[in-house]
């Protein structure tokens, strides 16, 4: 794991760095999931796949900006599914963005992550490990990332952060986010689910949604890349991440670039979205 920690900090020092000189229009090519690569979302991409292609303990990647998996070594462990650049839209604006890996045994699947690690691009970059019951966030300083300290969720927040289209949800998650924000919760959203989710840890608790819609049932975010590396950093800091209903990480994924409705949020926070979509599931 130690190798892939060293891997993972090399390459967001190369991405802090294309982050601040680099070119913020888009490309001409398409993902997997329809999304207009920008030039940052693909050069980000080539960095991680430089990097990790040295790694002897990965033995396969596989990238939200690719179609397939990459096999890399044979022997290795671990596997790795990697957003390169989570909101890259958001940098022609100057909002943080962030990198997202989740670290896998024996496949790609919700119930065989066994670690997970984000970076966020902001101010300060900060790095944040999720691994063997504990969640430990760094600082780059002076070129090298420093332990800070560990991260806790607190019982219940004062954050809400609810992802998607309004005028596409459900009546009933309308009336679950109104409610929230009736008991005094304050908005906190930028569309980077990084910095978002970050702030929500960093703050002591809360709840992100980014929910099923009429426009998208399935919600946006992508199961690998995205919901299961922030599900394991969410449990292991004490909170939850669910579906609606059930845990995020024991949903069964059909194909690498499949998405979810997701929730991520201290236990308060996630006990009443479960009470809501149990009567509706
Ligand atoms: P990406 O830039 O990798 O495509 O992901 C952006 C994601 C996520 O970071 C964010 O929470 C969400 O898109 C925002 O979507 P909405 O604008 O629909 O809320
Ligand atoms: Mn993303
Ligand atoms: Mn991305």
């Amino acid at each position: 794991m130690k190798q892939i920690i060293d891997a993972i900090e090399k390459s967001a020092i190369e991405i802090k760095e294309l982050i601040e000189t680099g070119d913020t229009s888009k490309s001409e090519n398409e993902n997997s999931t329809g999304d207009t690569q920008l030039k940052l979302d693909i050069a980000s991409d080539i960095i991680i796949e430089r990097i990790f292609k040295e790694i002897p303990e990965i033995k396969q990647i596989v990238s939200e900006e690719q179609e397939e998996i990459i096999d890399v070594n044979e022997n290795g462990k671990y596997l790795i599914a990697y957003d390169p650049l989570d909101g890259s839209s958001l940098v022609d604006v100057n909002l943080s963005v962030g990198s997202i890996f989740g670290i896998y045994e024996n496949d790609f699947s919700g119930a065989n992550i066994v670690a997970s690690v984000y970076v966020v691009y902001g101010p300060r970059v900060e790095l944040v490990i999720s691994y063997e019951n504990k969640v430990d966030m760094y600082r780059l300083q002076k070129g090298k990332f420093n332990f800070i300290h560990e991260i806790k969720l607190n019982e219940k927040g004062k954050l809400n952060a609810p992802g998607s289209t309004q005028n596409c949800w459900a009546p009933y998650h309308k009336e679950l986010i109104d409610d929230i924000f009736k008991d005094g919760y304050r908005l906190r959203y930028s569309g980077g689910m990084v910095p978002d989710l970050h702030q929500i840890l960093l703050k002591g608790g809360g709840l992100f949604s980014y929910p099923g819609t009429t426009d998208r049932p399935k919600g946006k975010l992508r199961q690998l890349f995205e919901v299961f590396p922030f599900a394991h950093v969410y449990e292991n800091a004490g909170g939850q991440a669910i579906d609606g209903t059930q845990r995020v990480l024991e949903i069964p994924t059909e194909h690498i670039h499949d998405t979810s409705p997701c929730f991520f949020g201290s236990n308060n926070e996630i006990n009443r979205v479960k009470e809501v979509y149990s009567k509706h599931a």
